[in-house]
């Protein structure tokens, strides 16, 4: 079913967008408690996560991910969760690497990157995005609530870097008076390293984060902000459906993102799937149901009946949550972003 096999095209949902990317959570855990994510209060010592028989095994996921691929997924995407927590990881990598044509990515927090980069690369990855909201020490620990330093996830982009892994993207969310001060320094910087660094608008994921409209500050106020001192011009994208919004340095010093989930929605173009650690595939990052993939494949399912699985969820799709966010929508039920994968 590949699309240059001239047999059938890839799944197209109900706004005719196709089925593209892969966003794979490989852990349900986190070595951090970000307030915009996990509050400790509701993710305490307590918290039911996942048990281990239920998680998808690499084997499982390997076997979804060469499924997705035939069906025309090009980029397969390792979240959590913090990723670098599942025991192993670069064998996984080593497994999707193999998958003809796919490209594998990571998103984790950086804590653990020093220590795992180079067997990483060595396995095939590739591209890594590291998530760091401020270079402020007192600021980032105010943020992720569990002690981690800005140097350790610092050491860890620059072995990612070491490891043939730059330019790395490094993603901060900006939450109003918490670290919206810190975002100039952050730019500045990177500026020049090669690596991007990408502001995200606070989202209202998940039901635990106490989300309010007056939180988010503007990706357009960032660059406003970022320009008088650094001057900036808008860049095209990459690619079609790319979440950032891109931005260079006039002095040609590298570039910057912006991701407006918020307050410029790119719902239109988006062609995530996304599959959740014990295994159920959901559509859109705001969904309140999954489609088991896990007990199908346990059960004896066979290649093509995960395919019509997976085609029939991707073409009954009609998501489009951003676009559509509102006060009517603040009270709806929602996975938690780190349940989902960011
Ligand atoms: P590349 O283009 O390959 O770099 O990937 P990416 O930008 O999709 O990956 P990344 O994980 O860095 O995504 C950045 C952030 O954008 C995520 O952490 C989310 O906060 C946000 N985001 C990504 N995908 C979606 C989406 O489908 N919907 C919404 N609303 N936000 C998203
Ligand atoms: N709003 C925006 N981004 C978020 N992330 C996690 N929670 C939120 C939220 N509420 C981001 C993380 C990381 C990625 C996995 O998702 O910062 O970059
Ligand atoms: Fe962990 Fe990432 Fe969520 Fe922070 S945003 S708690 S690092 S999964
Ligand atoms: Fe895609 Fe849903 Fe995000 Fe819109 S809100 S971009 S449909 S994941």
């Amino acid at each position: 079913m590949r699309e240059t096999d001239g047999a059938a095209a890839p799944a197209r949902d109900r706004f005719a967008r196709p089925m593209r990317d892969l966003r794979v959570s490989v852990t349900d855990r986190c070595n951090f408690r970000c307030r915009y994510c996990m509050p400790r209060e509701m993710f305490g010592a307590d918290f039911a996560f996942l048990p281990r028989d239920q998680i998808l095994t690499f084997e499982e996921i390997a076997r979804v991910a060469g499924v997705f691929a035939r069906m025309g997924v090009r980029k397969v995407r390792l979240t959590g969760g913090e990723p670098l927590l599942r025991h192993g990881l670069p064998e996984l990598v080593r497994m999707l690497a193999a998958i003809p044509d796919i490209d594998v990515a990571l998103t984790t927090n950086g804590s653990l990157l020093a220590q795992q980069a180079a067997a990483l690369a060595e396995a095939g990855l590739r591209r890594v995005t590291v998530s760091l909201d401020s270079l402020d020490d007192a600021v980032f620990r105010g943020m992720n609530d569990a002690d981690f330093s800005v140097a350790a996830v610092l050491a860890g982009i620059d072995a990612a870097a070491a490891a043939g892994m730059a330019p790395v993207k490094v993603n901060a969310v900006v939450r109003r008076g918490v670290n919206d001060h810190t975002a100039v320094d952050l730019a500045r910087h990177f500026r020049g390293t090669g690596h991007i660094v990408r502001f995200i608008e606070f989202m209202d994921v998940g039901t635990t984060n106490g989300w309010r409209l007056d939180d988010v500050v503007p990706g357009g106020e960032i660059i406003e902000m970022i320009s008088r001192e650094l001057p900036l011009e808008p860049g095209g994208a990459n690619y079609r459906g790319e979440v950032a919004k891109r931005w260079r340095y006039t002095d040609g010093s590298g570039e910057v993102g912006v991701i407006t989930s918020v307050t410029q929605p790119f719902c239109g173009d988006c062609t995530r799937a996304r599959l959740s650690a014990e295994g159920s595939l959901y559509t859109c990052l705001f969904a309140t149901k999954g489609t088991d993939l896990r007990d199908a494949m346990r059960a004896g399912a066979a290649d093509d009946d995960l395919a019509r699985i997976i085609g029939g969820t991707w073409e009954a799709r009609d998501d489009r949550y951003s676009e559509r966010r509102s006060e009517n929508t603040a009270g709806l039920p929602r996975i938690e972003m780190s349940y989902i994968g960011g």
